[in-house]
């Protein structure tokens, strides 16, 4: 059942061209220039009227509305906060009934998610849906929703659910967008034509990253800390990417958006210290550039995931990792690869249970 792959884990990695497309086929038409999601469709007055959108999740899930944020207010210009289930659901938030709040779960069971909604509903709120897990307590108590077709993840890490929200969120902002006038139908068309090419860049990405990830995964298996770095819609890839680490491996690692690293953390530097670097063409390039030479001046040890061909980072990297070119705002989709393999590597190397991880279980049912 692990389709001739060592864990679980591996194998849905693997699955994500396919379980990217499958959550986009029936509703990404780009021949017809229309992304159908019923979902959506069928209350976009709720949507148009929303004074602003909170998304609600735990984990990775939380990682991925984070990403939703940048994705929702840039293409449909409609103010999105995202919040931690559980903090939400103990500060007495201020909920009205014009609110929407969009609930991601891969579960659809997590408790403190299914809590947080409870409480909006209870205020009236529009209450939504991004589940993985059909039928599940969260997919059923909300007013609407919309199912991320991953097919089922066993391993507790989450890895194409996280890419298979990714999409959900881009199909979500950017129907938003359409049909409120935020977006014009060329820059509609062209983005939905990128999404389109997604699954063939994941493959590429397994790619161009697999060997290399292996690899890399080799010099750091003594290794204590790690520091995961990016900017824009990639910090939270960089926060993503440490998560799976720090999960799978137990190797402490933190994330952060690469311009806070002068605020604190670059005091951690020194040749001991890996740095994961996201890097791609498009989005903050040249800042990542001037971030990467501040950690090479402290002799720290630089992983860059850049783009096919990149110069600046890459001479200056310790490690580099390609991945093809796609529009910044779906960057995150092809960066998770590389950062998934390579926190998979180092577990399997430090001789890890990768599927079943200490102290973890899929789904959080208890707060
Ligand atoms: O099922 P959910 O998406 O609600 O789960 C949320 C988190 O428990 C989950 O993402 C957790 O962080 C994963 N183990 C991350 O890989």
């Amino acid at each position: 059942e692990k389709g001739g792959y060592e864990h679980f884990m591996l194998k849905e990695i693997f699955e994500q061209p396919k379980s990217v497309h499958d959550t986009m086929r029936g509703r990404l038409l780009v021949e017809e220039g229309i992304i159908k999601m019923a979902g959506i469709f069928d209350h976009l007055e709720r949507f148009n009227n929303a004074g602003r959108i909170i998304i609600i999740a735990c984990g990775t899930s939380w990682h991925a509305g984070l990403i939703g944020e940048y994705l929702i207010e840039e293409f449909a210009r409609v103010n999105v906060e995202v919040e931690y289930a559980s903090e939400f659901r103990y500060r007495n938030p201020i909920i009205t009934e014009k609110d929407v709040v969009i609930a991601i779960s891969q579960s659809g069971e997590t408790a403190d998610t299914m809590a947080a909604l409870k409480l909006a509903k209870e205020k009236g709120a529009f209450i939504y849906g991004i589940c993985n897990v059909v039928d599940s307590s969260i997919a059923r108590i909300t007013d609407a929703g919309s199912y991320t077709h991953a097919g089922p993840e066993i391993g507790v890490a989450s890895t194409k659910a996280f890419t298979a929200q990714l999409t959900v969120l881009s199909l979500i902002a950017l129907k938003l967008g359409k049909h409120n006038g935020a977006l014009s139908n060329s820059e509609f068309m062209s983005l939905i034509t990128e999404l389109d090419l997604l699954p063939k860049k994941i493959e590429e990405a397994l790619q161009s990253t697999h060997d290399i990830t292996k690899e890399i995964a080799k010099d750091f298996v003594e290794t204590q800390n790690f520091l995961y770095l990016g900017r824009g819609y990639n910090f939270p890839s960089a926060l993503e990417g440490a998560l799976k680490l720090k999960e799978i491996s137990y190797i402490h690692a933190e994330g952060y958006p690469a311009a806070e690293m002068k605020h604190g953390p670059i005091a951690l530097i020194d040749e001991n210290m890996p740095i994961v670097i996201i890097a791609p063409k498009k989005g903050h390039y040249d800042k990542l550039v001037s971030n990467v030479q501040e950690i090479k001046a402290r002799k720290g040890k630089v992983i860059a995931v850049v783009n096919k061909g990149d110069q600046q980072v890459s001479a200056m990297a310790d490690y580099v990792i390609e991945i093809p070119e796609t529009s910044e705002c779906f960057s995150p989709i092809i960066a998770a690869i590389p950062l998934q393999l390579l926190a998979y590597y180092i577990a399997v190397y430090r001789g890890a249970n990768v599927d079943q991880p200490r102290n973890l279980a899929k789904s959080v049912t208890v707060e």
